[in-house]
């Protein structure tokens, strides 16, 4: 367990006491992700590369006799009780709750039987920076309510549910990762995931033994219709898989990417394909050289991920294309968008000993476009969701 996370795992215990008195039965922490590499290959069926950050939502928990679910979170100081009717059908709890709530409704509506419960939630993922913060969430409670009602489900199931709980009962239609990556997720290790079959390979990712780390930039960019933009995206890609006969655009190789973008007539969705088949090849590249141990190397293919979001999946905002580039001329050896997009975050591999420095740099290009003050943070890669006590 990190310090952060014993910090936040105190603050769930605290507040667990404070509202309900007692202790707890146990507390259960699930991180939140960046992801290295793959930018919206997951609902195209392609691979991503993410790993867990050690930043943590804690739930502190134990069981209730009623068939019902108390839920106070600290980040806005609120208690809320929901019931049986309320996740009978999707959609009926609203705010942070929905994640909670969509959790409980996924595990019925998968046929478990879900212990009433009482929760207390800590949580030092930023909310609205792209770093999963819902997918811990949800994360966070599922591995509770297992406990808490002695339910088996194998970690590599996990993922759907909670997907399930996003997709269908708050109504986000995200892809896999964000789930798989916060349940998978290794210590040291970025996590491969096939997003097809849900295969996955730890790749080991020892920024620290190779002297590097990751810096993860906050843009503090408003998300300007992020939630409209993706959707669009998706069905973008669904119309360009389905004008190429293809089941997903997975099934397009680089190799026949320029064949099957003469086939299709619209430049926009050329241009989403070309995103998504080049992206799926960088991860595969990405992963071959992590597994030779050349670290460094990995640089250019952020960056040449990072250009086609920018130019070809145009999900990038000005002041995400500002905290590459300034990231870029302070020397990191690789800088690109990591989430949805549209704001959110930008990851920099860069030496351990200039991350500040190149931190500064891009505190410094904000200052000059007259952007708000960013936020950075360098992190090496954490371990998954797990029980703590
Ligand atoms: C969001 C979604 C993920 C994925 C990324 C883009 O984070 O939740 O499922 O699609 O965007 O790679």
């Amino acid at each position: 367990m990190t310090d952060s996370a014993g910090a936040v795992a105190d603050r769930a215990a605290a507040g667990f006491t404070a509202r309900y008195g007692g202790r707890a039965a146990g507390r259960w922490v699930a991180p939140g992700r960046v992801n290295l590499i793959g930018e919206h290959t997951d609902y195209n069926e392609g691979f991503v590369l993410p790993f867990a950050l050690p930043l943590h939502t804690v739930v502190a928990a134990d069981r209730q006799d009623a068939e019902q679910w108390t839920v106070w979170s600290e980040l806005s100081d609120e208690t809320i009780t929901f019931g049986a009717d309320d996740v009978a059908e999707a959609g009926r709890v609203t705010g942070w709750g929905a994640y909670v709530a969509g959790v409980v409704w996924a595990l019925r509506e998968a046929g478990h039987p879900v212990p009433g419960a009482r929760m207390a939630i800590a949580s030092d993922v930023p909310l609205g920076s792209g770093l999963s913060s819902s997918a811990a969430l949800e994360s966070a409670v599922l591995a509770a309510l297992l406990d808490l009602g002695g339910l088996e489900l194998p970690a590599e199931l996990q993922p759907r549910l909670a997907q399930r709980a996003e997709n269908v009962y708050v109504g986000a239609p995200t892809g896999i990762m964000d789930q798989s990556a916060v349940i998978r997720c290794r210590a040291g290790h970025a996590l491969f995931l096939d997003c097809r079959d849900e295969s996955v390979e730890q790749i080991p990712f020892d920024l620290d033994a190779a002297g590097l780390t990751v810096l993860v930039i906050d843009s503090r960019a408003p998300h300007r219709h992020a939630d409209g933009e993706y959707a669009a995206r998706r069905r973008s890609c669904e119309a360009g898989a389905a004008a190429l006969g293809v089941a997903a655009l997975r099934d397009v190789g680089v190799d026949q990417l320029d064949t099957a973008l003469a086939q299709l007539d619209d430049e926009e969705t050329r241009r989403r394909v070309r995103h998504v088949v080049t992206e799926d090849q960088r991860v595969l590249d990405t992963v071959a050289l992590l597994r030779a141990a050349r670290v460094r190397d990995i640089g250019p293919l952020l960056t040449a991920s990072h250009v086609s979001m920018r130019d070809d999946f145009e999900i990038t905002v000005p002041e995400i294309d500002t905290a590459v580039e300034a990231a870029l001329a302070a020397g990191a050896l690789g800088a690109r968008m990591t989430g949805g997009g549209f704001g959110g975050c930008v990851l920099a591999l860069v030496e351990a000993d200039r991350a500040d420095a190149v931190a500064a740099a891009v505190t410094a290009a904000y200052a000059e476009r007259g952007f708000a003050a960013p936020g950075t943070v360098p992190v090496l890669p954490g371990p998954g969701a797990t029980r703590l006590d």
